[in-house]
């Protein structure tokens, strides 16, 4: 059952090990409603990881990944309570825009309907008709997120939106996420690229070798180090002497 007092997604003491070592490390965040949570940490900070545990994908040695109070798994229409990005790769490429989001809808046993809404909403609507194959990286994400939104959902996942947009695809993609958060959806972001997410987060949560390093409103990581971001981000992921 859905419960709306609880945060939209909340991360409790999550740890994952691999056989390499510990990815994931007592990792604790909430993201509410409203807000957008960019989870930043350089490669192999256990990003990915965690992502994939909030979206039961990976199942945790311990702690708890949950979606409004509840486990993933236990959601009865997980893909109208959650849209997930993990990786814009894997489209057929022989399809249609239309036609991959007309095969989604029915896995997802979404109305046939929601094709052209969300093809709208990603503005989209002119390629439709043409072949994923001839589809820039750009217009590749774009399907992708319109995938996600097959299900009207009011949470967003996004695993490195960002990767492969030029800067006119960047700012569309700010827009959008604006846009859901203020309609009150809750969005959890990840990337690598400080300034993608420092232009489009409420929060920040850093990770670095598996743990959380900072978990605060982006606003006051900017005042307390006056405006320098960077600086912050470095020193936290250990790769500060890097740029003196
Ligand atoms: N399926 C797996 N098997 C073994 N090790 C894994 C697996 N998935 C992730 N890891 C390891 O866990 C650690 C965290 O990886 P993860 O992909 O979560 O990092 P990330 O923060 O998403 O990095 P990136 O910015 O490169 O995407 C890395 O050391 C990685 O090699
Ligand atoms: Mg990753």
């Amino acid at each position: 059952m859905t419960n709306f007092t609880s945060p939209a997604i909340e991360a409790r003491d999550l740890r994952k090990q691999f056989a390499g070592g510990a990815a994931v490390e007592d990792v604790s965040f909430p993201v509410s409603s409203g807000r957008v949570v960019g989870l930043l940490g350089p490669n192999g900070a256990g990003k990915t990881t965690t992502i994939r545990m909030l979206l039961g994908l990976v199942a945790p040695d311990s702690g708890t990944a949950l979606i409004h109070g509840n486990p993933y798994a236990e959601l009865t229409d997980p893909l109208s309570v959650v849209g997930a990005v993990l990786d814009a790769g894997g489209l057929h490429p022989g399809r249609s825009g239309r036609q991959h989001l007309r095969v989604a809808a029915a896995q997802a046993r979404v109305g046939a309907g929601r094709v052209d809404k969300v093809l709208a909403e990603v503005d989209l609507t002119a390629a439709a008709d043409r072949p994923i194959s001839g589809y820039s990286l750009g217009m590749r994400q774009r399907i992708a997120i319109a995938t996600a939104l097959l299900g009207a959902p009011r949470i967003l996942v996004l695993d490195e939106p960002a990767n492969g947009l030029d800067p006119a695809g960047m700012r569309w993609l700010r827009q959008r996420i604006r846009a859901f958060a203020d309609g009150g959806g809750a969005v959890l972001l990840s990337s690598h690229v400080l300034s993608d997410v420092s232009q489009i987060a409420d929060d920040i949560v850093i990770m670095q070798a598996g743990r959380v390093v900072a978990d605060l409103p982006l606003a006051d990581a900017l005042d307390a180090n006056d405006g320098d971001l960077e600086r912050f981000y470095l020193e936290l992921t250990g790769a500060g002497s890097a740029v003196r």
